[in-house]
């Protein structure tokens, strides 16, 4: 966690001036604290993705992020996701400000705290499903107490979790695609993340498999997981805690 700066204790006299960067740093029960983030494409004519954006996401909240094609929802994902920079304004993440970290920190940030959920569930076909949980650990590099002994022991755990314990062993091709979404949904809990990132997840779903998935979003927003899902859909969005618009690179909250 990165804490409030130190100071020496003043002299009487001393007149204490807030540093300006100082009035900005989140609790710790903020998981996302956008400020003033602007992201222009230098394309001819330039595009403004993002326009002084400010948002802040609390620990356990999920928030739902709706607009219309072009509006800037996948720079923003990709903006939280540490995939793309803002060209100005900061971004902290579960405390840690990231603008300044260099790409292999931010590559390390996002796998220990970020999981990713798309609308194709990208699951290996020939793979069992817990095989294709354990997968998520095969590009990482171990962590200390989460070596490679105790994969399937965490897959198993992480399978139970989405309430698939009963398809270990199973491929893809044998499951609805509400439980293939649950597959990816349990890859993603794999690093233990803070935040989770959607885009569309329930974009291949029909309603009953869709409501499947949100019925987990609520269980993993009540044990403190942080989600993100932008969506198309009124009956995603409805379910969220919170529905930000973005139109023309603009973030509105939109009052309930
Ligand atoms: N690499 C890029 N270079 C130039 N312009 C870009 C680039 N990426 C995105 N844009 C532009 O930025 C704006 C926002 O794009 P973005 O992909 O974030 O929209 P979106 O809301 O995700 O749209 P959709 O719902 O269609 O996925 C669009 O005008 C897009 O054309
Ligand atoms: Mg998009």
């Amino acid at each position: 966690m990165t804490g409030l700066p130190t100071s020496v204790p003043p002299d009487d006299d001393t007149v204490i001036v807030p540093r300006a960067d100082a009035v900005i740093v989140p609790d710790a029960d903020t998981v996302i604290q956008l400020v003033s983030v602007d992201r222009t494409f230098d394309s001819e004519p330039p595009v403004h993705a993002l326009r002084d954006v400010n948002l802040t996401v609390r620990r356990g909240e999920h928030l739902s992020i709706v607009g219309p094609s072009g509006s800037g929802k996948s720079t923003l994902l990709n903006t939280l996701g540490l995939l793309d920079r803002p060209t100005s304004g900061a971004y902290w993440l579960d405390g840690v400000e990231t603008n300044t970290l260099g790409d292999l920190e931010r590559t390390s940030l996002r796998g220990s705290r970020i999981g990713f959920v798309f609308q194709s569930f990208h699951l290996l076909p020939y793979r069992t499903v817990d095989e294709n949980v354990m997968l998520a650990e095969a590009y990482r590099r171990p962590r200390p107490g989460r070596g490679r002994a105790g994969r399937r022991a965490r897959a198993e755990e992480a399978l139970e979790r989405v309430g698939l314990a009963h398809r270990f062993g199973f491929r893809p091709d044998r499951l609805s695609g509400g439980e293939r979404q649950r597959v990816a949904i349990a890859r993603a809990l794999m690093s233990e993340p803070a935040l989770l990132l959607c885009d569309e997840p329930t974009g291949n779903l029909d309603s009953e498999n869709t409501e499947s998935v949100l019925d987990l979003f609520d269980q993993l927003s009540q044990q403190g997981m942080t989600l993100v899902v932008i969506t198309h859909e009124e009956a995603v969005s409805k379910r969220a805690d919170r529905r930000v618009r973005i139109s023309d690179g603009r973030l509105t909250e939109e009052s309930r």
